[in-house]
């Protein structure tokens, strides 16, 4: 059975980018996944979270909201199995045979350790960081710990936003890295499945992506937004001085992220909202769009408000999601363990 996989970092409040870039994504396949025989895991992957420092107390937190989200956002626990990484330990298991198995110098070149320490830290290379900033081993690690994520299942379909594709690159390579290594053809590549609004990017600044580590939250809209501050937020997004709405994601970036997400949200054409709003003032548009975002969100947020006081129910879809998983993950380490000479 084709094995479709994805995760989610459990760390700050999900916003429009994680929906539209993966959650949305992941409803659709899982509507598809019965006539198409697929299994699908979704992960809420904590191990990853804890590559940066994270409070123990809102880490514990945070793992149970994503997975309310996940929930109220159309996640089916009849449909897929969710679960928590930490939960199932042959992810850690396959993560130091892979890491032994992966040059350092494929993860220097990744980008992601060096956005993540030079926005706190203000590196750029390796030397930069081993000198002056003190990069962890951990975080410096984490795309192999992403590899061991989608290696484990022997997936073949991992839906993600485009931020993800170069960790998904490396994952390939390290899979023939332990095919080489085994003389055998063991692992399969692993497939990237692209959204349509792969890149949601920022209502500031169109051209860094939404992010929850941004340290202003008008950058993004959260999931939990009241309408208030999704009308205000949207109000205040950074658009351009041109009369009528058009899409040109070169010349008018700004503009085109709003049509993306304004798209994405009615699951309509790029072009039908152009054509909708070609006449449109910047501030009609924008009203227009922050109205869908508060009806579409409004079922979501009160799915939310529902699951959050069954802490119980949401546990148990853990447990169960983690017994899943850990049916396929335990017999494919059995066999990994045994190529390594390790049983
Ligand atoms: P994370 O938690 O940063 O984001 C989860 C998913 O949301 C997508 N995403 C976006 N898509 C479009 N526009 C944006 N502004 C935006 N921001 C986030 C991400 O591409 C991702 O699909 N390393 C991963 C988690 C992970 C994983 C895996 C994913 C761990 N193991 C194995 C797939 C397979 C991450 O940090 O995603």
């Amino acid at each position: 059975k084709p094995i479709v996989f994805s995760g989610i970092q459990p760390t700050g409040q999900p916003h429009l980018g994680n929906y539209l870039g993966a959650i949305s994504n992941w409803v659709t396949l899982q509507e598809q996944a019965q006539s198409a025989d697929e299994t699908l895991l979704f992960s809420i992957v904590d191990l990853h979270a804890i590559t940066l420092p994270q409070d123990p107390a809102k880490l514990r937190k945070e793992r149970m909201e994503m997975a309310t989200t996940l929930l109220a956002c159309g996640i089916d626990p009849e449909k897929c199995s969710l679960f928590e990484q930490s939960k199932v330990p042959e992810h850690t298991q396959l993560s130091w045979i892979l890491t032994c198995m992966t040059p350092v110098g494929w993860l220097a070149r990744m980008t992601q350790w060096k956005t993540k320490l030079g926005v706190t830290k203000g590196a750029q290379s390796l030397e930069d960081v081993s000198t002056t900033a003190g990069l962890q081993l951990g975080l410096f690690a984490y795309p192999v710990l992403m590899a061991a994520d989608v290696l484990l299942y022997k997936a073949d379909k991992i839906p993600v936003g485009e931020d993800q594709i170069q960790h998904l690159e490396l994952a390939r390579d390290i899979a023939q890295s332990f095919n080489h290594y085994v003389k055998h053809p063991y692992f399969p590549s692993p497939r990237p499945i692209i959204t349509e609004t792969k890149r949601v990017m920022s209502l500031r600044d169109p051209a860094s992506k939404m992010s929850k580590s941004n340290p202003s939250d008008q950058t993004r809209i959260n999931l939990v937004d009241t309408p208030e501050m999704i009308t205000s937020k949207i109000k205040r997004a950074v658009t351009d001085s041109i009369r009528g709405i058009s899409y040109d994601r070169l010349e008018r970036p700004a503009v085109a992220n709003l049509v993306d997400i304004y798209a994405a949200m009615k699951r309509c054409s790029v072009e039908d909202i152009v054509q909708e709003h070609k006449d449109s003032s910047n501030a009609q548009f924008k009203e227009a769009l922050a109205d869908t975002l508060i009806t579409k969100l409004r079922p979501i947020q009160a799915e939310l408000v529902r699951l959050s006081k069954e802490e119980a129910y949401v546990h148990s879809v853990l447990d169960k999601g983690a017994e899943k998983a850990r049916e396929i993950a335990y017999p494919n380490i059995v066999e990994i363990q045994k190529l390594v000479g390790l049983r």
